[in-house]
């Protein structure tokens, strides 16, 4: 198992740069950090898409193809990671525990493609707490899942039949319905919402909301979230019961810190593999936060998310070759 601890431990330690540890409550620095994320994103996430679209079964390819072409059009840096997330999530899932590939790993890739059409307002805040987004993302990516795979379908590309799209619309429309307060009921859309939420304890999301939280200046918690607590409060995102925390040493659980998160209530992971992808990137954030990575300076921090994305990244790669082949259809 990887980590991405090597600038924290070769340079933070050794306190000559110390000098200048980022200052997270300042507006302007934050916004630094959040451009840093943006460009080493910018660089890095085509050239690991690449990587797991050669592992990629043929028609999944083309799926995951079309996808990058609305990657960003809703305006987020961090769209293209999510999508890198979810899907060789999903991939690690369904190929270690033998699930549905052919409708989960499409529904995966396109599950958000609906965001590409609604432009979002920068730097207001955690923008995904838009309810009204919530549901209009789903609506429009519906139709737009279906343009899609139509079309390919009409260029020989893939195979899938009406009936299977629909079972992919069908989850499209649910894939959010936690955060909407309404319970996933079918095994399919549980075994989904574990690749989607996977990107939650992900480098780039982790750092991305921890950010953003502490500009909603109006909301007393966010302004004054500390990494401390804000872990705390992911930790009861994910983990209900004490045996089931991956940090049992270093963070108990809070539960009463729940409602702070998307949607409010506690999911923990549905499927094995979802489960073990989440605990392997709970443990990474929190040996960052108690070597220090709040102490870097922006320039550090550079280094350190840089070596960190690609850890992450080829710890996913390397899920997937360690996986079962992939059943033929
Ligand atoms: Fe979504
Ligand atoms: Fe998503």
């Amino acid at each position: 198992m990887g980590n991405s601890l090597g600038i924290l431990n070769s340079t933070l330690l050794s306190k000559k740069t110390l000098q200048n540890p980022m200052d997270y409550t300042n507006y302007i620095e934050r916004r630094k950090l959040i451009e840093v994320m943006k460009q080493v994103n910018g660089e890095k996430i085509p050239l690991f898409e690449e990587k797991l679209i050669e592992k990629l079964q043929p028609q999944h390819k083309h799926i995951y193809r079309r996808l990058q072409n609305y990657a960003f059009n809703d305006g987020s840096w961090y769209r293209p990671a999510h999508n890198f997330v979810v899907t060789s999530t999903m991939v690690a899932i369904c190929r270690t525990e033998g699930l549905d590939e052919r409708n989960l790993i499409p529904t995966a890739m396109l599950h958000d493609i609906g965001n590409s059409l609604i432009k979002i307002l920068e730097g207001k805040g955690a923008d995904w707490e838009n309810v009204d987004k919530r549901i209009a993302h789903r609506i429009v990516g519906s139709e737009l899942a279906w343009e899609i795979l139509k079309d390919l379908r009409k260029e020989g590309k893939i195979d899938l039949q009406d009936d299977e799209i629909q079972v992919m619309d069908d989850l499209i429309m649910t894939h959010d319905d936690p955060y909407l307060g309404i319970p996933l009921e079918t095994l399919l859309e549980k075994q989904h919402r574990d690749a989607d939420r996977a990107f939650v304890p992900s480098i780039s999301s982790w750092y991305k909301d921890f950010l953003n939280y502490l500009d909603d200046t109006k909301n007393d918690y966010k302004k004054t979230l500390t990494p401390i607590k804000f872990m705390k409060q992911r930790l009861a995102f994910f983990y209900n019961v004490p045996k089931d925390n991956p940090l049992q040493a270093s963070s108990a659980l809070d539960l009463s810190l729940t409602k702070y998160n998307e949607g409010g209530s506690c999911e923990p992971q549905f499927t094995q593999t979802g489960k073990q992808i989440v605990d392997h990137m709970f443990k990474q954030r929190s040996l960052e936060l108690f070597s220090g990575v709040f102490e870097l300076p922006v320039r550090q921090f550079k280094r350190f998310y840089s070596e960190g994305l690609d850890k992450e990244k080829q710890y996913f790669l390397s899920l997937i070759d360690k996986a079962n082949h992939p059943k033929d259809f």
